[in-house]
């Protein structure tokens, strides 16, 4: 081999390296803090610009170590916010107690001033269902199939949990049932597929995760793979005809170790009571690396309704 040959090989061999690596070692690490701007129907004024910070989809275990679980706690309780809500898939491996034992002691190091408040997902059933739960009671903050209130002056928002749309029962209308039926009412529920089944309470709002937004999003495409039955829920801000609806990204991984154009993210909620642009819902309103600079990305003007 001659070394014109020779650097041919090597080059070719570094783009192999790089394109594979990339989704693998790359941007699966690439957190991001994203801003978006949430349209709420009948949000009282005193809770205009009221501000939660989203996490889901750690899936602790294999390639999400513990480093970085600790790392991205530390972001959350850093930025400023009203609440924290999580919504599940806090551990990856099925049958395995003992990642539920490590990682929860961190979940609950989590802060925020109006509370902190959390669901489980399918990956904690699948690792033990009754440790997940014994878990999510311990840490203080259980809301699923309950409902606790915020008040500001005499206006209350609601933020009540369901249980796990494949593992659990949903039991939305349970969650809400004390609830005035003319109150604001945000759900945190794991899969998004979650606000299609059965239930009379009007919702205001729902937060999901579960689906990584597909983490791999082909130009022109979109995701090929979603574990969602209506493809609609991907991520971001969605009006459905029965609620608003938000899906995060998501932190962790599942099926792949892979993410492309597909950033993970920590999602920061305003919730606001006027109508928003189509490209405002879908896109955050600002994007930030953790550790780096924001970089704004709104530019649409078609106006949507809640719901
Ligand atoms: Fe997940």
């Amino acid at each position: 081999m001659n070394r014109r040959s020779f650097l041919k090989r090597c080059s070719l061999t570094a783009a192999i390296a790089a394109i594979c690596g990339y989704p693998l070692l790359v941007e699966r690490y690439l957190f991001q803090v994203n801003r978006y701007q949430i349209p709420v129907a009948g949000l009282p004024p005193e809770f205009e610009g009221f501000t939660i910070v989203h996490l889901t989809d750690l899936h602790y275990g294999f390639l999400m170590p513990m480093v970085v679980i600790r790392h991205l706690i530390h972001q959350a309780n850093a930025l400023k916010k009203d609440v924290i809500v999580c919504t599940g898939d806090y551990v990856h491996e099925h049958n395995r107690t003992e990642q539920i034992d490590r990682v929860w002691p961190e979940l609950s190091k989590l802060q925020a001033v109006h509370g902190v408040y959390s669901v489980l997902g399918n990956h904690d059933h699948w690792a033990d269902s009754s440790r997940s739960l014994d878990w999510l009671h311990r840490s203080g903050q259980d809301v699923r199939h309950q409902a606790v209130s915020i008040s500001r002056g005499a206006a209350r928002l609601w933020i009540g949990g369901a249980g796990d749309f494949w593992e659990d029962d949903p039991g939305i209308d349970r969650a809400f049932k004390t609830v005035p039926p003319g109150e604001t009412k945000i759900l945190l529920a794991h899969n998004p597929d979650t606000i299609d089944t059965a239930y009379h309470t009007r919702l205001n709002l729902v937060i999901s995760g579960h689906t990584h937004g597909g983490q791999v999003i082909l130009p022109f495409w979109g995701p090929p793979i979603l574990p969602v039955i209506n493809k609609r829920y991907a991520s971001g801000v969605v009006a459905t005809e029965k609620t608003m609806l938000f899906i995060s990204r998501g932190l962790g991984w599942a099926i792949l170790p892979v993410r492309l154009n597909c950033l993970p993210e920590i999602a920061v909620l305003r919730l606001s009571r006027q109508l928003l642009t189509v490209d405002e819902s879908c896109a955050p309103n600002t994007a930030q690396h953790i550790g780096a600079t924001s970089r704004p990305s709104n530019t649409g003007r078609k106006l949507i309704r809640p719901f």
